[in-house]
């Protein structure tokens, strides 16, 4: 550990005397000396990264389930919105221009309004890897993230993320399939435009909901931002439906690029944390489903939800 603590330091170094990385804060992968295993190390700021024990994403294992079906439907404003599509070089990024009229996102598991501020999008150099959330080990695609934070206690996203109850992450998983929505194809048409590390393009009339399936039944938990510093303040809540993206729009997900024009560097892909140990948290859910047959999935406690969920049946 101290070896590579102290490589990892040496590394660092060399690559801000030769300028390649603008600035420290970005000096983070998904992969070797810089990936999560070590994100709590390359910076104090980050060490809930590697000692925290509420982060995200996390496996959602349905046998543990805790089945609490007063948890109304989640509530995402329709309006259309403008904003910019930016290869951040560690991620695909739709950023609301704070001018548009503001998205809020409330109900299910939230005591709070909370402002829609981005999407990033997570996804696989193959099919079967690419999101952050995985259901019973098993990964998707691609996964869409929604983060908003909370514009009752707080004014911005910045201030909000190290805050309690700041930040809300919306996760849909994402499949393969022969069609998209119109509003996802308003995004993924651009993605051309953007094949490099810093690289944007504006995009008008777009309405967040119009991303989403049905948000009636979903997965909730207290975790993390799953990027650095990895601050234990997002109620997540991952929905019980997933969207479609088609094969030629993966694949021009798989041509961007983590550098700049000048710096390509390597394919910008497989940019997921891998899931976190749960350790003491639990993980909610409204999905009821009827097909079980009988009142056995229910234990002695009657809250612990232990049959196959809904989801499960489109996990192909
Ligand atoms: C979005 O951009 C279009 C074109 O630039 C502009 O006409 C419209 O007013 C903008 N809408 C919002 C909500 O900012
Ligand atoms: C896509 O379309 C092809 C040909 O029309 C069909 O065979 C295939 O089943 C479709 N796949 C999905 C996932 O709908
Ligand atoms: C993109 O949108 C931003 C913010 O609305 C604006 O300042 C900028 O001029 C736009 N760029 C282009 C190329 O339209
Ligand atoms: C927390 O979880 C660990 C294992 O994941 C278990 O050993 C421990 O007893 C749990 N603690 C509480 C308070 O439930």
């Amino acid at each position: 550990m101290a070896k590579i603590w102290l490589f990892s330091i040496i590394l660092t170094l060399v690559s801000h005397t030769i300028g390649v990385y603008s600035s420290w804060e970005e000096w983070w992968t998904y992969d070797g000396i810089s990936g999560p295993d070590y994100w709590g190390l390359l910076n104090p700021e980050w060490k809930l990264c590697n000692r925290g024990r509420r982060q995200s994403p996390v496996d959602i294992e349905p046998s543990i389930l805790l089945y609490d079906p007063g948890m109304g439907k989640v509530e995402v404003d329709k309006q259309k919105v403008n904003g910019t599509l930016k290869n951040t070089g560690h991620s695909v990024r739709f950023r609301l221009d704070p001018t548009s009229p503001a998205v809020m996102v409330n109900g299910g598991p939230l005591s709070y309004k909370y402002r829609v501020h981005e999407i990033l999008l997570h996804y696989g150099r193959t099919d079967d890897k690419g999101s952050e959330h995985t259901i019973s080990g098993h990964a998707f695609p691609a996964e869409l993230q929604i983060l908003g934070y909370n514009n009752q206690l707080y004014d911005s996203m910045v201030e909000a993320m190290p805050k309690t109850q700041g930040v809300v992450g919306v996760a849909v998983m994402v499949q393969i399939s022969n069609s998209s929505s119109p509003d996802l194809r308003l995004l993924t048409s651009q993605l051309d435009k953007i094949i490099h590390k810093g690289q944007m393009k504006n995009i008008t009339h777009i309405s967040i909901q119009g991303l989403l399936p049905d948000t009636s039944q979903f997965m909730t938990y207290e975790g993390s931002t799953t990027m650095p510093g990895c601050h234990e303040t997002v109620t997540w809540i991952v929905l019980n439906k997933p969207i479609y993206i088609t094969k030629a729009e993966i694949f021009l997900l798989r041509r961007l690029m983590q550098g700049d024009e000048a710096h390509p560097k390597t394919i910008l892909a497989n940019n997921y944390r891998p899931p976190q140990p749960l350790y003491n948290r639990s993980v909610r859910t409204n999905v009821f489903n009827h097909d079980i047959g009988d009142n056995k999935c229910f234990d002695s406690r009657k809250l612990f939800y232990r049959g196959n969920v809904g989801f499960i049946h489109w996990i192909e």
